[in-house]
């Protein structure tokens, strides 16, 4: 890692773990309890906030698994087609297969371990509507399934004997000499006291970095953290370009811009409309999905008054497609009066539904925007939601290309390719939390002693980052964050050209060399701007991968839209983007081509709907006939 340093690291507390998980929302509470189900295996998670407060809270809708309470059509296989259409064919098909099968499984177990879903009429759990999913699938308590789910992990996990350190920060790994995770330095933030953790396998689940937009849902915490380490250990990134804008962010009053308005309000029947009152969404059909999705307003009024063969509102298309239209509309002159778009549910659902169905939605709205969503339309505008790519991992064991170093939930990518169904992310966390969990176990017990960590890189990693702390002047990190944002929505955004890419990776380029003199006052106790500075190395790693794989992806596909390629382009479905630390310590991004499909996968999701839904129903038949 350099030249020898003289720094006295004797004093500096060490802690060993034969699995340690960083990052403690659903995938990392997940990842540590599967973990901690194996004996004599000692577990660890890191976490930089509080633990429960995570991302995984902003995916208020639901979690969707094929369970089939509302709609016994529903199966794996549907809604493996629905995850594979809906990410336009560039999910790694093994994840996305896994996911479907192993959810409905997942949420029994988080139910079992105390979850109190909403029920049907007959006692089962409550399933609703989301775009994309064409059978109700996304198991729920009301607006708040996120807080739930978090909520009962957090209450399982803590009688596991998993090891927890909060307002922790992980600051970078260590590798032994065969090039293993070894361990990872981290630093208390209340005391800036550093600790060592070594460790012989290593799990990120440390979210996205959707911090490095300005218009954002994602809170203070979101900042790439462990795409950031995990490429500097040398780990790849893949498909980076894919960002999610929710189409349903809240756009009024300014403090409040970006917080998520659930996809559960267009799940319950509410509707889009522009400044001239018109439902604008059946003008943004794609040709696709036109015989999927009701074309006149009363073939979605029969859809919302339960008829199971009415076809789905344009509402509930895919949030790329949402807020794609939603931003062409405000372009147009025709958007709210705060430059979004209304969304009513106030006409079309009672007073009781709606408190009842979207308790957190009436409440925010009320004490936010001091606007009562049982009598209003709210306004609303896409907000950076989700990363849909992220570290690149083996589907089968969640084994990133650093060996020990496991990643999951939406630090890892491929799953979701170049769009996420909305909750798809609560499934995902359980599903690849579970399975890096026991992967990491199984690599940990192979191993016969601990990889060595070297002093000299222990002393390296402190050294970067005191290093911010003790120079005499410098730059900003609020103002270089400040920069960053604005770049990225403005450079990098909903609609990208190669203009404006370019320019925004220009950008990246001056703000990384502010960054190399970047200067926070004061002590290492509790010091904002030290984890400022410290978190915009990561922030600007994200956006140069981003900003870089969104340039060489000449075609439009999913949530990544070039008006200079307006469409899909049939060769691009042949590549991943990769993203990699280079040897002369540039990045380096390529394109990599795909593994082909199983061919029964590949079967499955290019059937048609009626075809599988009859292949489904003798698949059930054949299965009641058997019980
Ligand atoms: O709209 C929502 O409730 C978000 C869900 C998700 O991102 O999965």
């Amino acid at each position: 890692m350099g030249n020898i340093i003289m720094l006295d690291i004797s004093d500096i507390r060490r802690l060993k773990f034969d699995v340690l998980v960083i990052g403690a929302g659903g995938a990392g509470l997940s990842a540590a309890i599967a973990a901690s189900q194996e004996k004599g295996i000692k577990v660890g998670l890191v976490c930089k906030s509080l633990l429960g407060k995570a991302h995984t809270v902003m995916a208020e809708g639901g979690m969707a698994a094929a369970l089939g309470n509302v709609d016994d059509r529903d199966d794996w296989k549907i809604h493996f087609r629905d995850t594979m259409r809906g990410g336009k064919m560039l999910n790694n098909w093994k994840m996305a297969e896994i996911h479907a099968k192993d959810a409905p499984a997942r949420v029994r177990e988080l139910e079992h371990w105390g979850a109190v879903f909403d029920r049907t009429k007959n006692g089962l759990i409550n399933q609703r509507n989301f775009g994309g999913h064409r059978y109700p699938r996304l198991a729920h308590v009301g607006d708040r399934t996120g807080l739930e789910m978090i909520r009962t992990l957090q209450d399982h996990g803590i009688h596991q004997g998993i090891d927890i350190h909060m307002e922790c920060t992980a600051l970078d790994i260590t590798k032994d000499k065969s090039d293993r995770v070894s361990g990872i330095v981290c630093m208390y933030r209340e005391t800036g006291e550093f600790i060592i953790f070594e460790t012989k396998s290593l799990i990120f689940a440390t979210g996205g970095a959707g911090k490095s937009w300005e218009v954002t849902s994602n809170s203070w915490e979101y900042t790439g953290d462990g795409y950031g380490m995990a490429y500097e250990a040398g780990a790849e990134l893949i498909d980076m370009e894919f960002n999610q804008f929710h189409p349903t962010g809240m756009v009024w009053p300014p403090s409040v811009k970006g917080i998520l308005v659930t996809e559960g309000v267009r799940g319950e029947g509410g509707i889009m409309k522009n400044s001239e009152g018109k439902r604008f969404m059946f003008d943004y059909i794609p040709e696709k999905f036109a015989n999927e999705t009701a074309d006149t307003e009363e073939e979605a009024a029969r859809w919302l008054k339960g008829d199971k063969d009415a076809r789905r509102p344009p509402e509930l298309l895919t949030r790329d497609v949402v807020a794609r239209a939603i931003n062409t509309e405000v372009k147009a002159g025709r958007g709210s009066e705060h430059g979004g778009a209304y969304l009513d549910i106030a006409t079309q659902r009672n007073s009781e539904d709606i408190k009842k169905k979207l308790p957190s939605m009436y409440h925010q709205f009320k004490v936010l925007a001091e606007l009562d969503i049982t009598k209003q339309a709210m306004e609303v505008g896409p907000t950076c939601h989700y990363f849909m790519g992220g570290i690149k991992v083996d589907a089968e064991t969640s084994m990133t290309t650093v060996e020990g170093l496991f990643a999951c939930g939406e630090a890892a990518g491929g799953m979701h390719g170049a769009n996420r169904l909305g909750g798809n992310s609560l499934s995902d966390l359980l599903v690849f939390g579970n399975l890096s969990g026991k992967k990491a176990v199984e690599y940990s017990k192979g191993l016969k002693s601990y990889p060595k960590i070297n002093d000299e890189d222990i002393k390296h990693i402190i050294k970067k980052a005191t290093s911010i702390l003790n120079r005499e002047k410098g730059n900003n990190p609020y103002i270089i964050h400040e920069d960053l944002q604005k770049n990225m929505q403005y450079n990098v955004g909903i609609i990208r050209t190669k203009k404006e890419i370019t320019d925004g990776i220009n950008t990246i380029d001056d703000l990384k060399s502010q960054f190399e003199n970047v200067k926070a006052p004061g002590s290492s106790q509790f010091n904002p701007g030290w984890h400022e500075a410290l978190a915009l190395r990561n922030l600007l790693i994200s956006s140069e991968a981003v900003s870089k794989s969104a340039l060489l992806r000449e075609e439009s596909r999913g949530a990544h839209t070039r008006e200079d390629f307006p469409d899909e382009r049939k060769e691009w479905l042949k590549y991943n983007i990769i993203n990699k630390k280079g040897k002369n310590g540039k990045m380096e991004t390529i394109k990599q081509n795909r593994n082909e499909p199983d061919p029964e996968l590949k079967r499955i999701a290019n059937s048609a709907i009626e075809e599988l839904d009859n292949e489904v129903k003798k698949d059930h038949n054949k299965l009641t006939s058997e019980v």
